[in-house]
C-alpha cells in the first residue's frame, strides 16, 4: 500500500483519481454481477427438468456458455481491479475513524470472498463437465 498521491510516479490529478475510483468500484459491481451468474446458473440447473428434449438441453448448453462467459469475465475485473484498490487503498479508503482494525476486517471479508468463489468454482467445474457429456450427447446421431 502506499500513502498518498504520486509515490508510483501516476500523473495524479481529477481524471485519474476520478479513474481510479471508478476501477475501485468496478470490482464491487463485478461481484455483484459473478454472484447473480453464480445463482442465475443455479436456478436454471435446480431447474432443469429430469427428462429434457434435445430442445431443451441445446438450450440450457446455450444458456450455461452465456452465463459462464459473464461469470469469467467479472471474476478476472474483479482480480485485475483488486491491484489498483489495494495499491491506492490509503489514498482512497482508509478511515482514521476505524484505523487499523479495517485492515483485519479487509482480510477477513476476503477470506469469506475466496470461500465463496472457491465454491462456486468447484461447483461450476462439477457443472461444466455434466455439460459437457450433454454435448457429446447432443452430437452423436441417434
Ligand atoms: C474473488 C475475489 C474477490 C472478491 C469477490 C472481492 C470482493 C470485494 C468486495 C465485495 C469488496 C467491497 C467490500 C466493502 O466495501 O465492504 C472488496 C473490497 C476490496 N478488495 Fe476485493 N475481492 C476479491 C479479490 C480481491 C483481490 C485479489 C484484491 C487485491 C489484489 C482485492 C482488494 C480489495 C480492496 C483493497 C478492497 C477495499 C477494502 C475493503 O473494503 O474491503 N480484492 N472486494
Amino acid at each position: 500500500m502506499t500513502g498518498g498521491n504520486g509515490n508510483l510516479y501516476l500523473p495524479m490529478g481529477p481524471a485519474t483519481n476520478i479513474l481510479l475510483m471508478t476501477i475501485n468500484y468496478s470490482h464491487d459491481i463485478a461481484t455483484a454481477l459473478l454472484a447473480v451468474s453464480g445463482i442465475a446458473m443455479l436456478m436454471l440447473w435446480k431447474s432443469y427438468p429430469a427428462t429434457a428434449d434435445a430442445a431443451t438441453e441445446r438450450y440450457f448448453i446455450s444458456a450455461y456458455r452465456g452465463i459462464t462467459r459473464v461469470a469469467k469475465d467479472s471474476l478476472y475485473w474483479i482480480l485485475l481491479a483488486g491491484v489498483p484498490r489495494i495499491v491506492f487503498y490509503m489514498d482512497y479508503e482508509w478511515s482514521d475513524l476505524a484505523g487499523d482494525h479495517q485492515i483485519i476486517a479487509v482480510i477477513i471479508k476476503h477470506i469469506l470472498m475466496f470461500l465463496l468463489v472457491g465454491t462456486g468454482v468447484y461447483s461450476w467445474m462439477k457443472l461444466s463437465r455434466r455439460v459437457k457429456a450433454l454435448h457429446e450427447k447432443q452430437q452423436t446421431p441417434a
